[in-house]
């Protein structure tokens, strides 16, 4: 048991070392593979001796989902900054501060201000207790279970010198490479797009589960200090080293300045800088370096005495729309674009911006010929922020999206309540490439080798029309495209074929419904029994079904209903696409019914994957744990310590041969 226990504290060290190095420096010190292993053997031992320690690398994947967040008093209250809109007021604060200490060296620190969300970390005896939202400065939301997935938060403090209170604050940002990956994949899955990232940072922090923000590539900075017991600072320049030492992320930028110059130079070199830098930033932070003075100069209601926001010019100019087009994305979602007459904003020229949808055109009555105010954040599509109504030509008038697919013609439909217009057309060849890929992925029709650039190929070759077209293929054509020889032709083709027995769970989630997940997937499998049952579903058999609402009941009825997809559908079942209802199966060979199994140790003859499936076919059960209860131990390779148990309890262990045996 010590032993094991030692090895528990071992790895946890391991991988948060192994954290902090990929993290943190971009410099992992050891393959994925070897991570990942790691990590297993580790929640193997959380599992076996029931011991979670608080520094856990294992609690950073997320928590269950909570219902709404507890409210987190902070123990100093988190203010907020004056600020300085030009150079001019950011000299009338250094001068202020000047004036009030004649005679002493002063020194300021200066700080890129972060466009994110101020959020508080609170470490007892050094270890990560909770974490909250700036809220309204006097109470946030406790929001621990999601600022642990943040792989830079430490989840222990490094070095000797550990308070036993310590409350520090910083940002929670999105980078812009990260912000366009997220909005990739909303877009993939047909969800709507996050209009900036400061947007999707807080939309991602402030999700009930926290599963889900641990998906999220957020990352923090920590500038400021809260409540800190058991440890002194004489200055700002200090508090930042030791954050580096205990462990926080402190951002490079921080720059003493020695004198309000060196403060001007820092505001304007940075606002010049900001371009650069792969974060949006609003301004700088200028700070009285030393502690004591600060302590001097006090507060004022809601806003420190001793630091100010010195903030850029916002990246804002007006121009004209010229038009207005609606743009087809690969999930067949329409966003009215506007194509303005070209500016220059913050050095870079607009000519496009994102109207996003129909319910903020009209929520800011956006119409052709506008002379419109728009802004940039980061290097991110602009966007308008008001019409200039004075300017508006008297013949203007109200702009519609169209009721037809500007690609294809098929009528667009908007589901209700939901702001984004789409083309029910999933062959829309605006579509088309986004739709194949997502119906060959692994957890829909599994075409192995059906990749992005071989689909782009297929279609470029006008060998795909629809998804049904797969099915068509022919092993000649396939063999006459650049990158293909032989044998690669033939997988493809064999993989196209295989797919045509996968169950009716994964071929629903294939089609790509809008709103239409995995898991909903299987519960129309599993109610409706077959494609044919289901698209003739009526709204109310729908909306009878655990998970569906009006607005997913009406996205499965709107997709059945339109012709381009019934012909695919068509196609599909001709080209032999006829999936078959697992539960039938079950029903058909139930020698498991009732019957619990265990898997352990290295499988040779079949994937945990496929010995579960078979199991589940059979109509039995598999479990990650040995209990008394459990009927059958399957073991495998160096199976360890649930072998051992279940030996112990009398329990019926199989070989992979035997288990295989008894499937047949
Ligand atoms: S110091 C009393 N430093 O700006 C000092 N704030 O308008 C409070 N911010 O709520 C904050 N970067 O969310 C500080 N380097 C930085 C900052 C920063 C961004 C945010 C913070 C705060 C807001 C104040």
């Amino acid at each position: 048991m010590n032993d094991k226990l030692e090895r528990l504290r071992q790895l946890a060290d391991e991988l948060n070392m192994h954290n902090v190095h990929y993290y943190m420096e971009d410099n992992p010190l050891v393959s994925d593979a070897e991570y990942d292993k790691l990590m297993r053997e580790l929640e193997a031992l959380e599992q076996e001796l029931n011991i979670i320690l608080p520094d856990s690398p294992t609690q950073r994947v997320g928590a269950p989902p909570l219902t709404a967040f507890d409210p987190l008093p902070h123990r100093t209250p988190m203010l907020s900054l004056a600020n300085a809109m030009n150079a001019g007021e950011l000299m009338d604060f250094c001068r202020r501060v000047e004036k009030e200490f004649p005679g002493e060296i002063l020194s300021f620190m200066g700080e890129p201000k972060l466009d994110g969300l101020g959020v508080e970390l609170i470490y007892e005896k050094g270890l990560f207790v909770s974490g909250a939202t700036r809220g309204d400065g006097y109470t946030g939301e406790n929001i621990t279970a999601n600022l642990r997935t943040i792989r830079q938060i430490p989840l222990k403090l490094k070095g000797d010198a550990i308070p036993d209170i310590l409350e520090v604050r910083g940002e929670v940002i999105l980078s812009h490479a990260n912000f366009k990956k997220l909005n990739a994949q909303q877009e993939q899955d047909g969800k709507p797009l996050f209009a900036n990232p400061r947007n999707a940072a807080a939309g991602s922090l402030r999700q009930l589960d926290s599963r889900i923000t641990a998906k999220r590539p957020l990352e923090i900075f920590i500038y400021s200090p809260g409540e800190i017991q058991g440890i002194k600072f004489k200055s700002q320049a200090q508090f930042l080293e030791q954050l580096k030492a205990w462990g926080f992320p402190v951002n490079p930028y921080n720059e003493l300045l020695p004198s309000s110059e060196a403060a001007l130079d820092y505001y304007q070199r940075m606002e010049k800088n900001r371009e650069n830098l792969p974060y949006d930033i609003d301004g700088i932070v200028v700070k009285v370096n030393s502690w004591r003075l600060q302590n001097e100069l006090g507060m004022r209601t809601r806003t420190p005495r001793w630091a100010i926001a010195g903030k850029f010019k916002a990246r804002q100019e007006t121009t004209v729309i010229k038009e207005i087009i609606a743009q087809v994305g690969r999930t067949g979602a329409i966003t009215p674009v506007a194509i303005l007459e070209p500016v220059q904003v913050g050095g870079v020229t607009v000519s496009r911006a994102t109207l996003h949808n129909q319910d903020e055109i009209d929520r800011k009555d956006i119409r052709i010929g506008d002379t419109v105010l728009i802004q940039r954040a980061g290097d991110v599509i602009p966007e308008v922020v008001k019409i200039i109504s004075e300017k508006r030509p008297a013949d203007s008038q109200a702009y519609r999206l169209p009721e037809n697919c500007p690609v294809c013609g098929a009528p667009t439909s908007r589901v209700a309540d939901e702001a984004v217009l789409r083309c029910s057309n999933r062959s829309c060849p605006a579509q088309l490439a986004g739709s194949i890929e997502h119906f060959a992925s692994k957890k829909a029709m599994d075409i192995d080798g059906l990749g992005e650039k071989i689909v782009q190929q297929l279609i470029e070759n006008n060998l795909l029309h629809s998804v049904a077209d797969l099915f068509s293929l022919e092993y000649e054509s396939v063999l006459r495209l650049e990158r293909f020889a032989e044998k690669s032709a033939q997988n493809l083709i064999e993989a196209i074929e295989k797919s045509k027995s996968r169950p009716l769970a994964a071929v629903i989630y294939a089609l790509g419904i809008p709103n239409c997940g995995e898991y909903l997937s299987r519960i129309l499998a599993e109610n409706f029994g077959s494609l044919a049952a289901l698209a003739k579903a009526s709204a109310d058999e729908l909306l009878a079904l655990e998970g569906v609402g009006p607005i997913v009941a009406e996205s499965i009825r709107t997709f059945f209903a339109e012709p381009h997809n019934q012909s695919a559908l068509e196609k599909l079942k001709s080209a032999g696409v006829n999936p078959i209802l697992q539960k039938e199966k079950k029903q058909e060979d139930a020698r498991f019914s009732g019957k619990t199994f265990v898997f352990t140790g290295a499988l040779s003859k079949f994937t945990r994957n496929e010995a579960e499936k078979m199991v589940q076919e059979r109509g039995g059960k598999t479990l990650g744990s040995v209990s008394k209860k459990t009927d059958y131990v399957v073991a495998g390779e160096n199976a360890g310590s649930k072998l051992s148990k279940a030996q112990s309890l009398g329990l019926t262990v199989l070989t992979e041969d035997e288990f295989l045996e008894m499937s047949k």
